[in-house]
């Protein structure tokens, strides 16, 4: 069979040790590839810029297909993250985050069997944030309808191709009615063409209690970015831990698979890193190539591993990363000299065509989010084209109507209505007509289209 090459992030922390535990674990099982290493991490930092140079991502696009070791993430100021970097440039649309019960590991729970799929570009992911004044900062959280429906097929594709039944999608629809909204229709939308997989949705606090409840009623969960991505790692203890949860991001052209966690700073180059999760990722990459009997018989010797209780320090054993290594190795069953290529389970999802706007939007409003040191902004009652309809501060509604004592900042939002037909120019006018003791910072238009409203009217009540 020929070799498919395969790019090598091995990152940084513990991403060295277990990425050379899946190399050696791949080269006694004879499996058919070919390591391009490429790097990224924070290492990178000083000799790039950044840290992910051009030369790795053109590596993956390339190869389209990577396998990736964590990279550190400095918290708060410092660079971007690398992982959102390259699910970003390569368009990696979807995360399939699969969390399984494995034998010998003792949880809670027995027979959890479940995938998440999680969009992985949009949400608050986008880092569109700002401080608007010294009390408030914002972070712009985008859900499109593209992005929520290519996630949501993904997630139907997905489970027909590997015979799971159920998809439930998780929101929070009833506060945030536009965003999740959107993602929820979404996967209606694209469940139509699904009428053979069971379909139900499920508030993303439900889904909390229910998982640490009865985990084994879910078969596959679709999320939106931040939502999956923490309800990844939940999942991820269900089962046993982080060092035992695997990942893909899969994108139109290229995937590239890495664990749920990170790069583990307060155990790096001790030897006690589980390489479970990163292999268990190196397998699934497998099954997508098609070489699924050369991840079967790993998952084998891995499971005969850990059923012999051959365990690292996060799973209750003793086995340092080379001594559970070599504990695979040794239980890997021989391969068959006939072994063959597969069915890939790749899936290509084309990308949706935008949504043609049916009606002319017309603006009925703006609100203006403004600064003031000095309590509730007063204005005239008609401003240009425009009244005062109500003002919130922190999200509560603080105009009209008589305020207790809240706690308020000092950045209101403004919402003013239009007395007549408006346009553009005329939203321009009214910030050009505020009285300069609230220096505005951002705005949104309030628009319709015919009779539907394209603005939440919720007023923090
Ligand atoms: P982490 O996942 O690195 O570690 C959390 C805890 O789990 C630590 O106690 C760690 O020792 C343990 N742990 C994680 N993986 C393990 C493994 N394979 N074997 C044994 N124990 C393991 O999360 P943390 O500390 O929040 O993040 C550390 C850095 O990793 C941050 O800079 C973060 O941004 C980055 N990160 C990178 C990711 C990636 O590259 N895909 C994903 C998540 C975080």
């Amino acid at each position: 069979m020929d070799k498919q090459k395969v790019t090598l992030i091995k990152g940084d922390g513990i991403g060295p040790e277990i990425s050379e535990a899946v190399q050696l674990i791949f080269l006694e099982a004879g499996v058919p590839i070919e390591w391009e290493e490429a790097e990224a991490g924070l290492y990178c930092i000083d000799a790039y810029g950044n840290g992910i140079p051009q030369e790795t991502l053109d590596s993956i696009s390339r190869n389209k297909i990577a396998l990736k070791a964590p990279t550190t993430t400095p918290i708060g100021d410092g660079h971007k993250s690398i992982n959102v970097t390259i699910r970003k440039k390569l368009d990696l649309f979807a995360n399939v985050r699969p969390s399984k019960s494995l034998p010998g590991i003792k949880t809670r729970f027995d027979n959890v069997d479940l995938v998440i799929v999680r969009e992985n570009l949009e949400d608050t992911y986008g880092g569109i944030e700002h401080q608007q004044t010294p009390e408030v900062a914002q972070c712009l959280r985008l859900i499109t309808r593209s992005g929520s429906r290519n996630a949501a097929r993904y997630a139907f594709e997905m489970a027909r191709l590997t015979g799971r039944k159920k998809i439930t999608c998780i929101h929070k629809a009833n506060i945030q009615k536009m965003t999740d909204g959107l993602f929820l229709n979404s996967f209606k939308e694209v469940g139509l063409d699904y009428p053979d997989i069971q379909q139900v949705d499920m508030l993303i606090d439900n889904l909390c209690m229910q998982l640490v409840t009865r985990p084994e009623q879910f078969d596959v969960l679709l999320l939106p970015n931040l939502f999956g991505d923490i309800v990844s790692d939940l999942c991820a203890g269900i089962v046993g831990g982080l060092g035992v949860a695997p990942g893909g991001n899969i994108g139109k052209d290229s995937a590239v698979f890495e664990a749920v966690h990170g790069s583990a700073p307060d155990i790096a180059g001790k030897g006690l890193a589980n390489p479970t999760a990163i292999l268990l990722s190196s397998l699934q990459m497998l099954r997508y190539m098609g070489l699924g009997s050369y991840a079967q018989r790993i998952e084998d010797g891995l499971h005969a591993a850990l059923s012999e209780d051959i365990k690292t320090r996060d799973l209750g054993g003793s086995a340092s990363t080379s001594e559970f290594t070599q504990g695979i190795i040794e239980r890997i069953p021989a391969g068959n000299i006939s072994e063959k290529q597969e069915q890939a389970r790749r899936i290509i999802i084309p990308h949706e065509p935008l949504t043609e706007q049916k009606e002319p939007w017309n603006i009925v409003g703006v609100d203006v989010f403004v600064k003031s040191t000095n309590g509730i902004p007063q204005f005239a009652e008609t401003i240009g084209l425009f009244s005062i309809g109500m003002i919130s501060n922190r999200g509560t509604k603080v105009f009209p109507g008589n305020v207790s004592d809240i706690l308020m900042v000092d950045c209101f939002r403004c919402r003013f209505y239009a007395d007549t037909t408006v346009n553009q120019k005329d939203v321009l006018e009214l910030l050009a007509l505020l009285p300069e003791e609230y220096p505005w910072m951002h705005i949104e238009l309030l628009q319709n289209e015919g009779s539907k409203v394209l603005y939440s009217k919720a007023q923090g009540e």
